[in-house]
């Protein structure tokens, strides 16, 4: 059977850094729902024309084209053993269409951890952050620096800050993410797969308590 991880918590939880992380101590592709529209906009295709104004602003982009997207990318052959999901489900009805796909691969949602992090200390990450250009590795200018300023010590590639990371798109991201995604918390947790972990600790810490929970659960 496929082993199929959920990460949740909201923008600048550490979602991404644990997944870049856990991806390859488990040997399952990072799927980021985030990164494949960045790549989309970077080569400028149709769904990275559509998803700009949504992505500029904070909001979600429509579940119709999202859902879509993920099927596509769920469905190649690197995904036959499963797969970290890192920002997909992120609405209720994103996560029905996620449980009937994986049926139709013949698995389902394993575990979700939720990494939780108060709201004060998200604005800080974000503002802070630096993404490698490449492959969309994730550092921070104080938490965690690169070796090197401006060069992603993975593949060497120049980091840039994200268009929304500046401080009014990223108060309204954390806006949206209260609104339309937390309500996946309850809905996760009835389903007895939830795993809540503290994102405030140190980033190796946090890694330690994903890894020793995930070890339980798949
Ligand atoms: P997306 O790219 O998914 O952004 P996000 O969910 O807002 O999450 P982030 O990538 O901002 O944060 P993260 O939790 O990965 O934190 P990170 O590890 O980088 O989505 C962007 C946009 O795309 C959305 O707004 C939406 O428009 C669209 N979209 C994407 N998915 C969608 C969907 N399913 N439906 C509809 N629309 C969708 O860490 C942040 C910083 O903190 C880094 O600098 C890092 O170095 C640092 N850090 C991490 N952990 C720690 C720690 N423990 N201590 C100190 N610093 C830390």
């Amino acid at each position: 059977m496929p082993t199929y991880v959920v990460l949740l918590g909201p923008p600048g939880a550490g979602k991404g850094t644990q997944a870049q992380i856990i991806s390859k101590t488990m040997d399952l592709p990072h799927i980021s729902s985030g990164d494949i529209f960045r790549e989309n906009m970077k080569n400028q295709t149709e769904l990275g024309r559509q998803a700009k104004g949504y992505m500029d602003r904070g909001e979600l982009v429509p579940d119709d084209l999202t859902i879509a997207m993920i099927r596509e990318r769920l469905s190649r052959p690197d995904c036959a053993r499963g797969a970290l999901l890192d920002g997909f489900p992120r609405t209720p009805p994103q996560a029905q269409a996620l449980d009937g796909m994986l049926a139709e691969f013949n698995g389902r949602v394993n575990a979700v951890p939720y990494i939780k992090v108060s709201e004060n200390v998200l604005i800080e990450r974000l503002t802070g952050r630096w993404t490698c250009r490449a492959q969309g590795h994730v550092f921070h200018e104080k938490f965690n620096p690169p070796e090197k300023p401006g060069v992603c010590d993975y593949d060497g590639s120049e980091l840039y800050q994200r268009d929304d990371d500046k401080a009014e798109t990223v108060a309204n991201r954390i806006k949206v993410y209260f609104a339309q995604t937390m309500p996946l918390i309850d809905y996760y947790q009835k389903a007895g797969l939830l795993i809540e972990v503290d994102g405030a600790q140190p980033i190796e810490k946090v890694t330690a308590d994903l890894l020793e929970a995930l070890q339980a659960r798949t």
